[in-house]
């Protein structure tokens, strides 16, 4: 491998920020009220010296040509641009061995997949710029507990996967974190103070995403502050460019990394390293690749994978009518578009790098409706009841049409998918908990031993298996056939 880049020894490190050249004021201010933009700096004058520099930096951040086109596209336009929902269908995917797949295709990819990790060619990235407002948790979302037992966050569970894949494989694994501006210094804290989990921080890799400012229904720049633009985070899309601008492309490409294995960090179950997946994408010659569960029932909130004129699209739930989710396939009985989207992706790390040039291979932006706090002409402050302005974003899923032989492969949710999103009901630390608990309870009845379990699978006592001693079924009945005396299967049990 190289010599590394970007990496301070001690602490996590932390990639290049997005950079930014304060122009000089005048040009600025005259470039923002030719754009009709300028109520932006209203209140300048009264502001003391840092608010202003503050200001001035956060305007000069904002693409005034592109914020011009969404304004035209999305806001003003007299019918604005929908989702375009003509000649969709299906879209193929690979099965797993247990519903038709190819069991030695699979078994072959596996290879591949280790193969490549064993080369070092695979990190991991986690996008984690989110606010978690559904989950109504103050703090970067990754510092969530969610384990049984310990109570670990979502990030020392990843932590402990990506540690035990490299274990594995011998091959350290690099992982980079997408943080936003709201978050970065905590995310940064938590793994300083955490001592980045045990993995030798040299490989854990820290960078911001970019921001885009709010507008209001007229397409005027909303104020936060009098001193703040009202900016947030791009979308999950903003990605490829914030991987590109922050010199992880580059980090990646000395290190000999060419494949970025892609996850949400709402999701603990994730296989943060796969190795079948992993070989799937290379076998395909694939740019973009994801996974896939059947969906649960017709109305599931997730994207659907799709084909559209000979590409491969995602259709939010939101976007997709009704009647379209509730098809049934008459030859199968089961639901036409089946496919979900559950946000796991490999990356071909130059595909990143073509995506986030912007030319001819730009990601759309898509406009969301918010309430978002702002100060009106006077500087007084405005607390919305009702939305009062749009923010645009970017889904990274919108890069798949772009990609050359995108492939999507099949997994089992049991063992890839349980988000903790909201504070209750569907998709919430319960579920997930849940979710962790019937897993284990899987592991130990594939090596033979039966835990009491309730008729959904869920062991009638808490435990809590660490990823660092098993992390999937094979490695578990391994890791227990080694321990000797073995443990008393009680409430509480920790293996570790
Ligand atoms: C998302 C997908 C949906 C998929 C589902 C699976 C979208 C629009 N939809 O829904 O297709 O079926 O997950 O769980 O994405 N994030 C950032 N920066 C941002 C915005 C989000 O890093 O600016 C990260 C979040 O931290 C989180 C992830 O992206 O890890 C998902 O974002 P979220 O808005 O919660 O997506 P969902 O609506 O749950």
């Amino acid at each position: 491998m190289g010599g590394r880049k970007s990496v301070a020894g001690g602490g996590p490190a932390t990639l290049k920020s997005q950079a930014i050249c304060v122009s000089s004021m005048p040009s600025l201010i005259d470039t923002f009220t030719a754009a009709g933009q300028g109520h932006v700096f209203a209140h300048l004058d009264r502001l003391p010296e840092t608010a202003r520099q503050r200001l001035l930096s956060e305007a000069a951040e904002i693409d005034l040509a592109e914020i011009d086109r969404l304004v035209k596209s999305l806001v003003n336009a007299s019918s604005p641009a929908t989702v375009d929902l003509r000649d969709l269908t299906p879209a193929p995917y690979v099965s797993r061995p247990e519903h038709g797949g190819d069991r030695s295709a699979w078994e072959k990819a596996r290879a591949v997949g280790e193969q490549a990790l064993r080369a070092g060619r695979v990190a991991a990235f986690t996008v984690a710029g989110g606010q978690g407002t559904r989950l109504g948790y103050d703090g970067p979302k990754g510092t969530f507990a969610v384990t049984p037992i310990t109570r670990k966050s979502l990030f020392q569970v990843f932590a402990e996967k990506i540690r035990s894949a490299g274990r594995r494989y011998g091959r350290p694994i690099h992982w980079f974190i997408m943080t936003s501006h709201q978050n970065h210094e905590a995310t940064e804290s938590f793994f300083k103070e955490n001592h980045s989990f045990g993995l030798d921080a040299g490989h854990v890799h820290f960078f911001r995403q970019g921001r885009m400012p709010a507008v209001d229904f007229n397409g005027r720049i909303l104020l936060a502050e009098q001193d703040a633009i009202a900016m947030s985070p791009d979308g999950h899309g903003g990605s490829l460019r914030a991987l590109e601008r922050s010199g992880a492309l580059d980090l990646m490409k000395s290190e000999g990394v060419d494949v970025i294995s892609y996850f949400q960090v709402d999701n603990p179950l994730v296989r943060c390293i796969d190795p079948a997946f992993v070989g799937w994408h290379l076998l395909s010659n694939s740019e973009m690749s994801s996974k896939m569960v059947p969906k649960a029932y017709a109305g599931e909130k997730v994207g659907h994978f799709c084909m559209q004129r000979g590409r491969l699209v995602v259709v939010e739930y939101s976007d997709l009518p009704v009647a379209m989710q509730q098809e049934v396939d008459p030859g199968t009985q089961r639901l036409r578009y089946l496919a979900g989207s559950i946000a796991i992706h490999m990356l071909d790390r130059e595909f990143v790098r073509r995506m986030a040039s912007g030319t001819d291979t730009a990601l759309p932006f898509h406009r969301a409706d918010k309430k978002i706090p702002c100060v009106d002409a006077a500087g007084n402050p405005v607390r919305p009841a009702k939305p009062n302005g749009v923010k645009f974003e970017m889904f990274v899923f919108d890069a798949l049409p772009f990609a050359r032989n995108p492939v999507v492969i099949e997994t089992r949710r049991e063992d890839d998918f349980s988000p903790v999103k909201n504070a209750e009901g569907i998709d919430s630390p319960k579920t997930c908990r849940d979710d962790q608990l019937r897993q284990f309870a899987r592991w130990f009845k594939a090596a033979g031993i039966a835990l009491p379990v309730d008729a959904s699978g869920l062991p009638t006592f808490a435990l809590e298996i660490s990823p660092l001693f098993a992390d999937d079924e094979g490695s578990f009945a391994a890791a227990w056939a080694r321990l000797a005396p073995k443990p008393e299967l009680r409430e509480g049990l920790c293996l570790a």
